[in-house]
């Protein structure tokens, strides 16, 4: 049996990662390890929860007795770390936040995963390990910096961060790099495109869209909506870390992306259309509007013809400073060294992340009522 402990394990891809490794291993245990900032929610994993695989722990990844202690509760296998501060426009806010949890944080866990595994030293004075540990480091292509028109993020890419946001992650790359060079703690780090899907929290653009239509709110777009980001279905990053965490060679790096290039402002279109298509089809999904909340923007009494959801609602925003122009990933080292493909393509992922936040209006007002309204005015408000 392994044993995880998986950081971050109530946010976005935490929580869908928690999901994913449930329902394709049975003999595993997970210790979910989650501050739960704005961005975690218990709720999120709440039947996940009732898992007898499953122990939640609360607490802050930089907290050093909190990791100490579960170590020396369980015997962990792999340590798979999501957790972080990851939206860069809060980076751009409060940078020093972003360095103390995504590097401080993943420097502690290092340390401690170290000190636990090591089970003597070798002739030259470097540790040895307890067989078959893993630390994977859940890393962004954004560490990679910005693409012109073209050309691909390759593992070698050199490292030219542009946000305070992913500085500090390529500040966490590289003090991972630097416990596998100096300790030969075997590690992985993954670095993924855009990712998208179900628990995806609405600060982010897809989510934030989709919610602000329902909303009957303008929809921001920053500049001018030519930046390009490279979408990946949040459950084929999730496949992915799986195959790293089992088959990838100790020490590497692999990209993750399935060459799913969008601008922004084509984004936010298809989501217009679909999510206008979806209610002309099923009038149930209606019931999913607040467009007479005090929150919208429009002026409508439940009009039940949805043609008002159109790119009207489309509002050119302030840009974000620095705003990395390009992203996109090539995927040729994972897809040939371990066999990982994307499964699900974009026009079915963006079908069914609609459909789900449709359905799921509950979970959008759980996590979204406490500072959510006071971060949206503060950063919208004024744009
Ligand atoms: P998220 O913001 O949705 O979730 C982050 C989680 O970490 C939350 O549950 C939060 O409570 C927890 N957390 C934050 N600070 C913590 C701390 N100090 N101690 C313990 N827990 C803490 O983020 P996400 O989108 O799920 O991203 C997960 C990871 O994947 C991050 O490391 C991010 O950099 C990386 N990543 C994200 C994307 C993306 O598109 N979202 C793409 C590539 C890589
Ligand atoms: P985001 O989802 O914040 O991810 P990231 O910045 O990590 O790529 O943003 C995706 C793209 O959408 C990015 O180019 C910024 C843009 N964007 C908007 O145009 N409007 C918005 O309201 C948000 C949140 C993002």
């Amino acid at each position: 049996m392994k044993i995880y402990l998986v950081t971050g394990g109530a946010g976005f891809i935490g929580a869908n990662f928690v999901k994913y490794l449930l329902k394709k291993h049975r003999n595993i245990r997970l210790i979910i390890l989650d501050d739960l900032t704005y961005a975690g929610n218990l709720g999120t994993i709440k039947t996940d929860l009732k898992d007898q695989r499953v122990v939640f722990v609360k607490g802050n990844i930089g907290d050093s007795e909190i990791v100490t202690n579960i170590f020396r509760e369980y015997p962990i296998d792999y340590v798979v770390n999501f957790a972080a501060e990851s939206h860069v426009d809060r980076s751009i806010e409060n940078p020093q936040l972003f360095l103390q949890t995504n590097i401080l944080g993943t420097q502690n866990l290092l340390d401690i995963a170290k000190k636990f595994w090591t089970t003597g030293k070798d002739e030259n004075g470097y540790p040895v390990y307890r067989e078959k540990v893993k630390y994977l480091q859940v890393s962004t292509d954004e560490v990679y910096g910005s693409l012109g028109e073209t050309g691909y993020f390759t593992e070698t890419t050199p490292l030219d961060p542009r946000s305070p946001y992913s500085a500090s992650k390529t500040g966490a790359d590289l003090i991972v790099v630097a416990y596998s060079e100096t300790y030969k703690l075997p590690i992985n780090i993954t670095r993924c495109s855009n990712n998208y899907g179900p628990y995806h929290f609405p600060e982010k653009l897809i989510p934030l869209i989709i919610k602000n239509i329902l909303e009957g709110k303008k929809l921001p777009v920053y500049g001018d909506g030519s930046n390009v980001r490279d979408w990946l279905y949040v459950e084929d990053h999730c496949k992915a870390i799986d195959m790293v965490l089992l088959n990838g060679r100790i020490g590497e790096i692999y990209n993750i992306g399935g060459h799913n290039e969008k601008k922004n402002i084509e984004i936010v279109k298809l989501i217009i259309s679909t999510v206008r298509n979806l209610m002309e089809e099923n009038k149930d999904y209606r019931k999913a509007l607040k467009t007479n909340s005090s929150r919208s923007d429009l002026n409508l009494q439940f009009p039940d013809n949805p043609d008002w959801i159109n790119e009207d609602l489309i509002t050119f925003v302030k840009d974000r400073l620095g705003h990395d122009k390009r992203y996109a990933i090539d995927p040729a080292k994972i897809t040939k060294e371990l066999g990982w493909y994307p499964e699900t393509k974009f026009e079915n992922g963006i079908v069914k992340t609609i459909r789900w936040y449709l359905e799921n209006q509950d979970w959008v007002e759980e996590v979204t009522s406490g500072d959510y309204q006071n971060y949206y005015q503060q950063m919208y408000g004024d744009r």
